[in-house]
Formats: structure tokens, sequence, C-alpha cells
């Protein structure tokens, strides 16, 4: 029986961090859905369809990964997905209160679907989009925590602002 995970988030932008989770996910199960999250109540910084674009481009080397967006709760879209399984990533300790509270709350409502946490590497522990985001619009550099077509949208978009 082949198992389908999905991998949610906002992906904004999509960072190595992300892609490292995905490509481990995709070593494990036979199909991984990395899923944008379309927040009605949350603009983003980049658009979902910018955000799908990244992501495609930064997993296109991963054969059974594929890219979509969802709306609305996450257990309806893993089982419109036929998926069984709920991947997160998780860096740090801080990350785990919000983490488990979500998979509990998840596991409520659907309790066949089951979260999956995979650890990331140590040097993505500190990467975040929104720190990203920042350090980029400041100077900083990214060019190492970023796959490349992202490096050159954040170009696009702070450079030119
Ligand atoms: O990358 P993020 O922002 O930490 O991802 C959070 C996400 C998208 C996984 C979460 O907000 C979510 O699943 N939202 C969809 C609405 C939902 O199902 N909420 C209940 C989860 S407790």
């Amino acid at each position: 029986m082949k198992v389908r995970a999905v991998y949610p988030g906002s992906f904004d932008p999509i960072t190595n961090g992300h892609v490292y989770i995905a490509e481990r996910a995709a070593a494990i199960f036979d199909e991984v859905i990395v899923s944008i999250l379309i927040n009605e109540r949350k603009q983003g910084s980049f658009s979902v369809s910018e955000r799908c674009e990244m992501a495609r481009a930064s997993l296109s080397h991963v054969s059974n990964i594929r890219v979509d967006s969802f709306n609305g709760l996450l257990v309806d879209y893993v089982k419109q997905c036929d998926a069984g399984v709920i991947v997160r990533g998780l860096r740090a300790m801080s990350d785990f209160e919000y983490e488990f509270q979500m998979a509990l709350m998840n596991r409520k409502l659907a309790p066949e679907i089951e979260t999956f946490f995979i650890v990331t590497d140590p040097k993505y522990s500190y990467v975040s989009s929104s720190s990203v985001r920042e350090i980029f619009h400041f100077g900083g550099s990214v060019r190492d925590v970023v796959p490349d077509v992202v490096f050159e949208k954040l170009r696009e978009r702070y450079r030119d602002a």
C-alpha cells in the first residue's frame, strides 16, 4: 500500500530548511504533497502562486514531491488528497509546544491521520521564513539558507522596493 504524506505550511518563502524536511519525507513516503496554506486572514509577503512557483522550482529534483495549495482545515485537505500522514519539521524545543498542540488538535479532528515529525539538520535550526525576509530586507546574507530561485525572488522583491 502506498503512503502519501502532506507537508503543509506557509512557505513564505520556502527555505533550505523546508527543502531538507521535504527531501527527508520523500525518502520515507511514496508521495509527498508540499501544500501551501491560502490564508485569507493573513496577507503574506509573497502571493500563494509565487510561493508555489518557488517551492516547485526548489523541489523539482525530487520526483515524488508535488506542490499544491489549500484552504480550510488541514485535516479535510489531507483526507481529500487520500493521504494518511501530516509531516512537520522541528527545529528546536521552542517549536515543539506549538507543534504538539497542533498535532493533538488534528488528531482530535481526524484520529486516523498521523502527524510525523522530522528533525531538521542543525545547520538550519535557526532558519525561518520570517528571519530570511527580515535579514534580506536589511542587507544581510541569506545566500546559504534559501534556494537560488528564492534568493533571486527576494532580490526582485526587496532591492527594487
Ligand atoms: O508554516 P506554518 O505557518 O507554521 O504552518 C501552519 C499550518 C499551515 C500547518 C497551520 O496553520 C494549518 O494547518 N492551518 C490550516 C487550518 C487548520 O487546519 N487549523 C487547525 C490546525 S490546529
